[in-house]
């Protein structure tokens, strides 16, 4: 028998866009699953797993870097681990974040989203916000070939202006607004958009108007799909995860404990 195992079905933007969890086949589906991942290694391994999506997200920055914020993180960075991910894992869906800067006007975010996607060879990027420019920047993406991920809530590019990492939604015109964002962002082109840190009840809502999935990450059970960092799900780091997310195991602890136990030996 070959040892070559069956390589798994890529998924679309055209499967996606269907995802949604709508009654009839809640009891059906499973939500849409997405981890990150930032390394060549990691990336073979969840090729081999059954994940509908990898996101190279931003947040390469605080788990692999060590910054403070993902507002440290740029293209050329962005552009070195989405190609080690991408050559671990040929058959998964890709995403990629388009960082900090890299958008902050059409024109740039036209550019650097064509560099992005060409040398990444993803299959979607990801931006943060819903302000005009960038839903025109999603309508001229999306008409040139692009697939874009919408992202809302807590973003965290702008936690300097958004004054912290909290939950949002709690006040009705947030809600609304956070409402109309996805509408607008689903009007643009987006082919499914992240839910971050928003009031459980608001992002049901969110779901409900929209035609396209969510994925929600410490948004409550009511999405389309979830999205977690894959060093919080197995807890990689020292820090202790966002509550949102219950780990897996305690792989910082046990590396340590192998790393003595291999001393103690020598
Ligand atoms: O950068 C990232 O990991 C993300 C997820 C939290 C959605 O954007």
């Amino acid at each position: 028998m070959s040892d070559k195992k069956k390589q798994k079905q890529k998924i679309t933007t055209k499967i996606i866009r269907q995802y949604k969890m709508n009654d009839k086949i809640k009891s059906a589906r499973k939500k849409l699953q997405m981890l990150t991942c930032y390394d060549f290694q990691t990336a073979q391994l969840l090729d081999e797993t059954d994940l509908d999506m990898i996101l190279v997200g931003d947040s390469v920055g605080n788990v692999v870097l060590g910054y403070e914020t993902t507002v440290e993180v740029t293209i050329e960075e962005m552009l070195v681990f989405a190609a080690a991910v991408r050559r671990g894992a040929e058959n998964t869906f890709l995403v990629v974040d388009l960082p900090f800067g890299s958008y902050s006007s059409f024109d740039l975010g036209l550019k650097n989203s064509c560099k992005l996607f060409q040398r990444s060879r993803a299959e979607a990027l990801k931006l943060e916000g819903a302000h005009k420019y960038k839903l025109e920047l999603i309508e001229r993406l999306t008409q040139i070939g692009i697939p874009i991920m919408g992202h809302i809530g807590l973003t965290p590019q702008s936690v300097n202006e958004l004054g912290g990492y909290y939950l949002h939604g709690k006040e009705k015109e947030r809600a609304k607004s956070l409402v109309q964002e996805a509408k607008d962002l689903e009007n643009a082109g987006a082919f499914s958009i992240v839910l971050e840190c928003i009031l459980p009840e608001v992002s049901e809502e969110i779901t409900n108007s929209l035609s396209i999935p969510t994925i929600g990450i410490g948004s409550g059970n009511m999405v389309d799909g979830e999205v977690l960092v894959i060093n919080d799900l197995l807890k990689m780091g020292k820090e202790r995860p966002p509550k949102f997310c219950r780990p897996l195991a305690d792989l910082y602890e046990y590396k340590k404990e192998l790393i003595n136990k291999y001393l103690a030996d020598r």
